[in-house]
């Protein structure tokens, strides 16, 4: 049995990864993650900076950029020993629209693409993004079942559920992760954290600072928020966005909080 102060979690039982992760979805052009990183050298540097600095979780998706987050991620992170999570289902249209398909045929070409962006043979973890209202999630996640089963994904993880449609999913495929609004002004999910923490399922929270997703800008102390977050339960995996080295450095730093609570 572990407990909340470990540094590290295995996704699926397997992939070990530091507890401490990095968000990429900033890692886009402003205002509404669309388009682009404008300073593409410096977020390489950032991404690298990062895996010297212990990160080893790197959150991405199709979404963000569109598919832009994914290519940064892959260039930056190519060869290194680290963990990336993408996401599919959903598209992102323009800086204010998105759209939904998590029909099989589309799922299963976006994991071909992310292969390519990505620049791996096997995706750690594939997420799907939401659930879209038109496709019954056994669906969905069937079709991310075939792709595990071929080997193109190792795990797959959901995005914004409840607990029931998690049981759902589990009842087609084993589920490695869930990624849900979570962080310590916004505790509705609690009891999804603690039930995916029982089942060895990670819980990654996205908005970890209390960021609004269209709007830069932390709205919580971040080592503070980080640190609560690793506290509560050992099965989170944060992932704190940002596009400051200044920044992801003082995030890796939110352990020595942890740590010095006596815990
Ligand atoms: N599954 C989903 O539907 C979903 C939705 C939203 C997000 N996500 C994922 O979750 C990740 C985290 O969420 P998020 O990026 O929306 O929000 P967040 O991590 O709560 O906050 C990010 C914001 O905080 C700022 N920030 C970060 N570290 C800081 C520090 N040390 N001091 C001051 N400001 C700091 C960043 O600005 P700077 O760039 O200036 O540092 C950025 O504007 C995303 O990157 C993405 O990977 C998933």
């Amino acid at each position: 049995m572990t407990n909340s102060t470990n540094t590290s979690f295995k996704i699926g039982g397997d992939l070990e990864v530091n507890r401490l992760g990095f968000g990429g979805m900033r890692l886009t052009d402003q205002p509404g993650n669309y388009g682009p990183f404008p300073n593409w050298e410096a977020g390489l540097e950032l991404l690298r900076t990062a895996v010297m600095s212990g990160v080893n979780f790197f959150d991405s998706a199709r979404a963000y950029g569109p598919l832009t987050a994914d290519k940064i991620m892959g260039e930056a992170l190519e060869g290194l020993d680290v963990v990336i999570a993408t996401k599919g289902g959903l598209d992102k249209l323009s800086a204010q629209s998105i759209s939904f398909d998590g029909s099989r045929d589309k799922l299963l070409r976006e994991v071909d693409e992310a292969l390519v962006n990505l620049r791996r043979d096997q995706i750690d973890l594939f997420q799907l993004h939401r659930i879209d209202p038109e496709t019954p999630l056994e669906v969905s996640v069937a079709a991310l079942a075939e792709a595990r089963g071929d080997g193109r994904i190792r795990h797959i993880g959901l995005s914004k559920v409840t607990r029931e449609q998690l049981d759902q999913a589990l009842a087609i495929a084993p589920i490695a992760s869930v990624q849900n609004r979570f962080n310590m002004a916004e505790t509705g999910d609690g009891e999804l954290v603690d039930y995916t923490a029982k089942r060895g399922i990670a819980f990654i929270p996205y908005g970890p600072l209390g960021a609004n997703p269209m709007r830069q800008g932390a709205r919580l102390k971040p080592r503070e928020a980080l640190a609560w977050l690793l506290k509560r339960s050992s099965n989170i995996v944060v992932i704190p966005g940002t596009t400051s080295m200044k920044h992801m450095l003082e995030n890796v730093r939110a352990w020595d909080l942890v740590n010095s609570r006596g815990e």
